[in-house]
């Protein structure tokens, strides 16, 4: 294999010396007494993932997060382009900062991430909100306290237009929002060009970061106490395969999985197109590895699988679920689907209905497709009215919600290991999780939280688990 792209440790050595200048012009600059950052993440895991690198960057600069802006001396909306309705919250909360700016003129306001990766909508942006004075994308993320040096340094509005998107930049810091729960990137990019989707095109290419580096962080997290650790990429079946000599994905989490402690291993998304039986096997295998497979089918038509060039058809995709199901006892599986994709009718939306009666999914990530600019699907016909296809979309969520409901009824009376996350308000009620990602809500102490524990499952509502701590 060639190595088309390779992986850069600069991140230390050229943007370091920004993050202190950046702290000097800061004890001038805050409002308050110490600099202030809020940071809006939009959009899915990766998203959220380069979040914690721009607060990692910002924490070594001296700033302290708060979740509101209205005392920020720094405001940044990292976006997320999939779909309309994600964009339009962006506008509309970019637009509810006006008289913010107007208050605190000092406060600088920036927009990275996915939206600002397609040229016409950052131009859009760029000059509908002139108090907006820092724009850059996904591709840029590396450079950022280069980009706030210069953007605070010369009281000017700074604008990446091009920048590569071949390389995988390492070093960067990271402050993670959860103290037990975790992700951790393993590639970048996409190569799959699904017709709808506006991902590739935002994220560049698809290029992995190395087995060593993975590994490495890995071993961080679990001995800093990370219990739930998530690997992501946007087809993490297709692993290493721009590097030299590198581990597939399946062997990659068998060395992590080999790592000794008290953790859990997700990993998302599998591509149904690449998602092999070794895979299958190393889940049902393996120590640490949790038995949920989120394998997204998008559709259970044939014809619109074809024509969202999704490279699998519903035999093929129902071989690796049956396979799963053989092999993983009791495996929790998850889905992405979309209704409405240019020219799907009414017979292949039942082609949807009977894959996922078929399949019984725990949850499904259901989306009203929606048209992305400069994706091929966005020219196709779409006939079908927005009034009809939100009929079926009901239809799809009824049909789901009840085999959700069966599928939490059937495991009232048996004990569930559960990872506690937080507290749901209030009387003492913990909301924990399944390794198969189901919420179970259990009476108990605040000390749980972040500790495994066995729950006696005693109720069951349509999305969620009720039991007690045994
Ligand atoms: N790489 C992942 C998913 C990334 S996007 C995968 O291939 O599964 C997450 C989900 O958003 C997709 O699975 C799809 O269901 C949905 N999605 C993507 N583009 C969309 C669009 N234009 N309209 C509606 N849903 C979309
Ligand atoms: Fe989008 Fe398809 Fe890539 Fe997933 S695999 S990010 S749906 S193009
Ligand atoms: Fe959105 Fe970008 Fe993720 S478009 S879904 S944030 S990769």
């Amino acid at each position: 294999m060639t190595e088309k792209f390779s992986t850069v440790n600069d991140f230390n050595d050229s943007q370091d010396e920004y993050l202190n200048l950046i702290y000097e012009i800061m004890q001038d600059r805050k409002r308050g007494e110490k600099p202030i950052a809020f940071i809006r993440t939009y959009g899915c895991q990766q998203n959220v993932a380069d979040g914690e690198r721009i607060k990692g960057m910002l924490q070594k600069a001296g700033f302290e997060f708060e979740d509101k802006p209205d005392n920020a001396d720094f405001i940044l909306f990292n976006t997320c382009a999939v779909r309309e309705h994600a964009e339009d919250r962006v506008f509309g909360n970019v637009g509810a900062l006006k008289n913010l700016k107007l208050k605190y003129p000092r406060t600088l306001i920036a927009l990275c991430g996915c939206m600002m990766e397609q040229k016409h909508i950052a131009e859009r942006m760029y000059k509908s909100f002139p108090y907006v004075g820092l724009v850059f994308g996904t591709h840029a993320l590396h450079q950022f306290p280069e980009l706030l040096y210069r953007s605070l340094s010369s009281g000017k509005r700074v604008y990446v237009r091009d920048n590569d998107d071949s390389l995988v930049h390492e070093g960067i810091p990271v402050k993670r929002d959860g103290a037990f729960k975790g992700w951790l990137p393993i590639m970048y990019g996409c190569n799959n060009f699904c017709t709808y989707c506006i991902v590739p095109y935002v994220r560049g290419r698809e290029r992995s970061r190395e087995s060593d580096i993975i590994l490495c962080e890995a071993r961080e997290m679990i001995n800093s106490g990370y219990k739930d650790i998530t690997l992501l990429g946007q087809n993490v079946n297709s692993y290493g395969k721009n590097l030299k000599n590198s581990p597939s994905f399946a062997e990659l989490i068998k060395e992590i999985d080999d790592i000794d402690g008290d953790y859990w291993l997700r990993f998302m998304t599998s591509h149904p197109k690449d998602c092999t039986k070794e895979l299958i096997d190393t889940i049902a295998q393996s120590k640490h590895i949790s038995k949920h497979l989120h394998l997204p089918f998008q559709s259970g038509s044939d014809r619109i699988l074809k024509a969202m060039n999704r490279h699998y058809d519903r035999e093929k995709y129902l071989g690796i679920i049956n396979y799963a199901k053989e092999r993983i006892p009791d495996v929790s599986l998850t889905s992405d689907v979309i209704v409405g994709f240019p020219g799907e009718t009414y017979e292949d939306f039942k082609q949807t209905l009977s894959l996922i009666r078929e399949v019984e999914y725990t949850s499904l990530f259901t989306f009203i497709y929606s048209p992305r600019v400069g994706t091929p699907a966005a020219s196709m016909d779409d006939p079908i009215s927005a009034a009809e296809k939100s009929k079926w979309f009901q239809e799809l969520l009824d049909v789901q919600e009840e085999i959700a409901a069966k599928r939490c009824k059937s495991m009232i009376g048996t004990t569930q290991k559960v990872l506690v996350e937080n507290e749901k308000g209030k009387d003492n009620i913990l909301n924990a999780r399944t390794s198969g990602n189901i919420v179970v809500e259990a009476k108990g102490g605040k000390e749980l939280i972040g500790t495994f524990q066995n729950v006696k499952i005693t109720n069951a509502g349509n999305w969620i688990l009720k039991g007690d701590f045994v």
